[in-house]
């Protein structure tokens, strides 16, 4: 397929991570658009080995376009879904207005029809601009309300930093072994996001409950408790992660479906500047509000 870069003298470049002088274009163009820098991800084992870079070289190397599609299956009302989600989405300033960002969508959207996924998936504020491609807003809500009854005996917890290498290798090999945190609507198996997005936020927490095994991703606000994730073989009922947590507040939000957490709170349409879109029949098959867990983002 001719690019709509060529007469540009720019070179298209798929599934290039494997090239280490790329990767680090890539790295530059995120860290000019967005002011993060994902080369800590090298830290964390690399980038996402699922994920399917579509992207724009000059000559002297340097990546002016991008956009990737990466696997992320989700569970879905009780059933494993082949999903995908879309990231890294940038065009330099000086080649934007040109029709690249739309040529790398219609390849990163045309390789996704053809691998099967079930569900495409993306985050962004710019909304308007993936609509033509069949992208649809699915609203969000996070789960608010009191915390259940206090459980007695549920064991410690240990907070986990990522710059201990042990903790690290705790929190990835936990991650590897989780089950969905919520049978309505999570992340099956991902775990690069989620040591991203510990690392980019000084404000969450990480701790290991000494009992179940299980990692507890949290916040802790002046108003709640904040309930992120949970990482484990087995999800622990709200009431014992308290408990291991030593945290008595007075409210709760849980951001994610709590329907294995032995509580329910009521939805409230969770504000943020960024939208959840979706593509695909799988959406359809969702029978009660969701959110996408903060530790997915993408
Ligand atoms: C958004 C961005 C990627 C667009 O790149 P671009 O190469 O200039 O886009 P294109 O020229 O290929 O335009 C593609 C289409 O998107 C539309 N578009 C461009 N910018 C848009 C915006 N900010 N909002 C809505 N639509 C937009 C264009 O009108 C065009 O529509 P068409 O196909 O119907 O003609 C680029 O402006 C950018 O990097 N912005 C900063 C980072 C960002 O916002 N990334 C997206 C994160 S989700």
């Amino acid at each position: 397929m001719p690019g709509a870069a060529d007469s540009h003298g720019l070179t298209l470049r798929q599934d290039y991570f494997g090239d280490p002088a790329a990767w680090a274009g890539l790295v530059a163009l995120l860290q000019d658009t967005f002011g993060i820098d994902v080369g800590i991800q090298d830290r964390f084992g690399g980038p996402d080995p699922t994920s399917m870079p579509f992207g724009y070289f000059d000559g002297s190397g340097a990546c002016v376009a991008n956009f990737s599609a990466f696997s992320m299956p989700l569970m879905i009302e009780g059933r494993r879904v082949k999903a995908a989600g879309f990231q890294s989405g940038a065009v330099r300033p000086e080649w934007r207005g040109r029709g690249l960002y739309r040529d790398l969508m219609r390849r990163a959207f045309g390789w996704c029809d053809t691998q099967g996924f079930e569900l495409a998936l993306l985050l962004t504020d710019k909304p308007a601009l993936y609509q033509p491609y069949g992208f649809k807003v699915l609203p969000q809500y996070q789960f608010s309300g009191p915390p259940p009854a206090h459980a007695g005996l549920a064991g410690s917890s240990r907070a986990l930093l990522l710059d201990d290498p042990d903790d690290l290798a705790l929190v990835m090999r936990v991650l590897r072994e989780r089950t969905a945190v919520s049978s309505a609507f999570s992340v099956a198996a991902q775990a690069e996001m989620f040591l991203l997005n510990s690392h980019f936020d000084p404000d969450i927490r990480l701790a290991h409950l000494e009992q179940s095994g299980a990692i507890i991703a949290w916040r802790s606000g002046e108003a709640a408790f904040q309930l992120l994730d949970v990482a484990g073989r087995t999800i622990p009922p709200l009431s014992v992660i308290l408990a291991a947590l030593d945290q008595r507040p007075g409210r709760i939000e849980v951001c994610f479906p709590p329907d294995r957490l032995g509580w329910q709170g009521t939805p409230e349409p969770f504000v943020s500047y960024t939208s959840l879109m979706v593509r695909g029949d799988a959406a359809d098959r969702l029978t009660g509000p969701v959110m996408l867990s903060p530790m997915a983002e993408f």
